[in-house]
């Protein structure tokens, strides 16, 4: 529900990642979060030579063609190296190091569905489950183009009545039950939106359901819609009522990568585990709001109505009642066929040597999309990065040189669950552990006018102060910096970091990380994710028809590299990350009181007071470094700031998922896409169980003080 998100809510975490939807839920209002100032800078804003060969080198005319290369073929996961080598050629030609990094990994691609509803009349309605092919929009037309389908969805037939959930978490289905639903052996129609989609298929399971239908709701759209007068797409700014959202049912939220090879690089002769422990064992099947609407009809007058369920968002702006069924001899049948296979799959590495071969900055974006175009997600990212090779290729003409190794990612499979940044990362561990300074990811660069960013806080001054060096231009006025944009909608919160793009496998091996990206205001027009609309035509002529944020993100993301990469002492600001700690303590508080029973965290507190007299022995460390100038003490600096999150990472991972091993913060098992933090802690509460809660409490204080103790001094 991004365009009334926008209004209503500080936007702290609405990433427009990939994997990732738009969030609402009233859990991301932070309000111990201390935010930032609105504030008065110079402006137009004064930059050093090094910074404005960088930003003077982006060309909104070649991103505007790199982004036409990229959505203008078919490359869903492991279908296109061509695209992977194209991009390390680019790389290459501008001073990078750059090859072709191959995995094989379990994959599905669709091969046939059908969707029948009988009414109790006897009367049948057959569902095409096709977007519309426009003549204006070339990619829509595609003989090759990708039909609309879930990646991972359980190939098999039901055949049953079916009971609408809402967005399909666990207290929709709890609320159901409480209702007296029956929900057992039925259908479940969810709508999209608030947790990650396949953990709609999970809790359907989960709930002895045996298939799911997850359908666009245009309550979803604000006030972009057609009901309010707006043409759809691509007549206009609204969404066009036959988009789909396809994209990965996976279950996230306990583990990314090729779900046949959980901890280690999947090789074409790599031993296999069982891969129903991380993906559905029912068939589900993404439809638009125009087939959804006689469905929810079918369910009018029957069960409880949606006003009666009285859940937030559970009604949507379709003709309908939003009525929980079942209508008795109303019933859905579903068939669904992918083919499930092993697939090489392929990400470019481009790599420049630093100085300091210790030291290693990441920035990666994904490369495959569920379309053919995918000029949003994630390719809007993809031309950025390979403008910002460009720039630091221009850069590297002058004689410059890093102080730390740059590494450029490309990812495959991200779609899928993240899969080739996982399988990079599950292989090049060791090394990354030794050097890996921070990760930037950049998934969907461009979707709208407005700036965004999630971050772990030693990152959060430094991002906001290159936010300040940055012109952002709106309607064709250079008036304002991307701070002051990303300032008016986000009132100055920094987003926590959940899931659902590349950095996840990066933060919980312990490395500090950041996700940058542009979404939609609420008048700007609607982004389609996921769907064929989400095209070269629509970026061209609705989401930034003259690439002017795409040039400004890019000049965003290649100043922050620079400044990692170059800065003398890594500019880490580890105060900050104290100033959060206290801030997650408090909503901790909140959490525990409103449990039955108590929990004693004062050893989270005190661990969080340790880490507060290291990180203020750190920062006098590094001033001192500073004024005296010794390489050495500056080297030990660097390398305290380089490894200290190392330290949050716990063996054996969160509960129930060995995965996730960050204890400050990690996707909810419920969410998906949502942050939680302390989770170890936060999940157990609220599952009512102390006793974990409590071991709980000793695992994070226990992180928290390995990371102080490799700060302190
Ligand atoms: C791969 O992508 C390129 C660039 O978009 C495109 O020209 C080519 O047709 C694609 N290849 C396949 C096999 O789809
Ligand atoms: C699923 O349905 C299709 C089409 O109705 C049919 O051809 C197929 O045999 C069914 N499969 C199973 C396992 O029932
Ligand atoms: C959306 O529409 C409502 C009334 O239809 C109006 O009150 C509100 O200001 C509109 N919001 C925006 C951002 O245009
Ligand atoms: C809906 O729930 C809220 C609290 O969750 C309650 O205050 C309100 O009375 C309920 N409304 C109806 C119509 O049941
Ligand atoms: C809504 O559906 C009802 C029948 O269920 C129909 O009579 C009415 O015309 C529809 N309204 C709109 C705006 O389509
Ligand atoms: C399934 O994919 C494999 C390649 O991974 C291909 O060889 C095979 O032809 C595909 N099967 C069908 C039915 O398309
Ligand atoms: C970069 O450094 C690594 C090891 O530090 C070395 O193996 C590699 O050859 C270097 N590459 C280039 C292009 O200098
Ligand atoms: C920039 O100019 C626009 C249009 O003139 C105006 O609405 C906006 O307030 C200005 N923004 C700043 C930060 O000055
Ligand atoms: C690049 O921006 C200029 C305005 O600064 C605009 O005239 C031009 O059309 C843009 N190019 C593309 C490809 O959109
Ligand atoms: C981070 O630290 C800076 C000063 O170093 C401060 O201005 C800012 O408010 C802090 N932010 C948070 C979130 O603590
Ligand atoms: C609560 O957690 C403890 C400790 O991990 C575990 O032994 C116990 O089985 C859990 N209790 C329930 C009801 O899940």
């Amino acid at each position: 529900m991004r365009a009334q998100l926008l209004l209503t809510l500080p936007l702290a975490g609405l990433a427009f990642a990939c994997v990732r939807e738009h969030l609402a839920s009233p859990l991301l209002q932070h309000a111990h979060r201390r935010k930032y100032a609105k504030r008065a800078d110079v402006f137009p804003p004064v930059l050093t030579t090094e910074e404005q060969i960088l930003v003077n080198s982006f060309d909104n005319n070649t991103i505007s063609q790199w982004s036409a290369y990229y959505a203008l073929g078919e490359h869903i996961a492991g279908h296109n190296k061509s695209q992977a080598q194209w991009t390390a050629d680019r790389w290459s030609e501008n001073g990078f190091t750059a090859g072709l990094a191959e995995y094989v990994v379990f994959l599905s691609y669709p091969l046939s569905k059908s969707l029948t509803l009988t009414l109790p009349d006897g009367s049948t309605t057959d569902f095409a489950l096709e977007e519309a092919r426009l003549e204006e929009d070339i990619t829509t037309t595609y003989p090759d183009r990708v039909p609309t389908f879930h990646g991972y969805s359980f190939t098999g037939n039901a055949s049953a009545e079916f009971v609408y959930v809402g967005r399909g978490q666990k207290v929709d289905f709890d609320r159901l039950i409480a209702l007296g639903v029956p929900l057992e052996g039925k259908i479940a129609l969810a709508k999209y939106g608030g947790p990650f989609r396949g953990l709609k298929v999970k809790n359907s399971q989960d709930y002895g359901l045996i298939g799911t239908l997850i359908f666009t709701d245009p309550g979803d759209d604000g006030n972009i819609t057609e009901a309010n007068g707006y043409l759809a797409y691509p007549d206009g700014p609204a969404r066009n009522p036959t988009s789909v959202q396809r994209g990965s049912v996976a279950f996230l939220s306990t583990y990314p990568g090729d779900p046949t090879t959980p901890g280690y690089p999947s090789r074409e002769d790599s031993p296999r585990s069982d891969r129903f422990v991380n993906i559905p064992h029912i068939p589900s099947i993404p439809i638009s709001q125009l087939d959804a609407t006689p469905l929810l009809q079918a369910l009018d007058g029957h069960g409880t109505s949606g006003v009666e369920v009285n859940r937030t968002r559970w009604v949507g702006a379709l003709n309908a009642t939003y009525s929980t069924g079942p209508a008795p001899g109303a019933v859905v049948s579903m068939t669904n066929v992918n083919n499930e296979t092993y697939s090489p799959i392929w990400n470019a590495i481009g790599y420049i040597n630093g100085t300091n071969a210790d030291e290693t900055i990441i920035i990666g974006n994904h490369r495959d999309a569920w379309i053919v175009g995918g000029a949003g997600d994630p390719n809007s990212g993809s031309a950025i990065m390979i403008e910002l090779s460009k720039a630091f290729g221009a850069l590297l003409e002058t004689g410059w040189k890093p102080r730390r190794n740059i590494v450029l990612g490309s990812w495959d499979g991200e779609e899928y669950g993240l899969i080739g940044s996982t399988e990079w990362v599950e292989e090049y561990i060791p090394w990354l552990t030794e050097t890996a300074v921070t990760y930037l990811n950049i998934d969907v660069g461009v979707s709208g006018s407005v700036p965004d960013l999630s971050a772990t806080p030693e990152l959060h001054t430094i991002a906001t102060e290159i936010a300040k060096k940055i012109i952002w231009p709106v309607d064709g006025v250079y008036n304002q910096t991307w701070y002051d944009r990303w300032y008016e909608f986000t009132e100055g919160e920094i987003g926590v970091l959940g899931s659902g793009s590349d950095y996840t496998s990066f933060l919980h091996r312990g490395i500090s990380a950041l996700d940058v990206g542009a979404g939609g205001s609420p008048t700007d027009p609607i982004w389609h994710y996921h769907s064929d609309y989400d095209s070269y035509h629509w970026m061209s002529t609705f989401g930034d028809p003259g690439f002017l944020y795409h040039k400004a993100m890019g000049q965003y993301l290649a100043l922050l590299a620079y400044h990692m990469a170059t800065d003398e002492i890594i500019p880490f600001d580890v105060p900050n990350f104290t100033t959060e700690l206290h801030a997650y303590y408090e909503e901790l508080e909140e959490v525990i009181a409103g449990a039955d029973g108590d929990l004693d965290t004062s050893e989270l507190h005190d661990a969080i007071d340790t880490f507060e007299i290291a990180a203020n022995q750190v920062k006098a460390l590094e001033t001192q470094a500073v004024q005296s100038g010794d390489a050495d003490l500056i080297k030990v600096v660097n390398h305290k700031y380089r490894d200290f999150s190392r330290g949050f990472t716990s063996q054996g991972g969160l509960p129930a998922r060995e995965f996730y091993r960050h204890v400050i913060t990690a996707p909810g098992l419920d969410t998906g896409y949502a942050p939680v933090t302390f989770p170890g802690i936060t999940e157990a509460t609220q599952g009512g169980n102390l006793t974990l809660a409590a071991e709980w409490v000793t695992k994070t204080a226990n992180g928290i003080l390995v990371a102080a103790a490799i700060l302190a001094t």
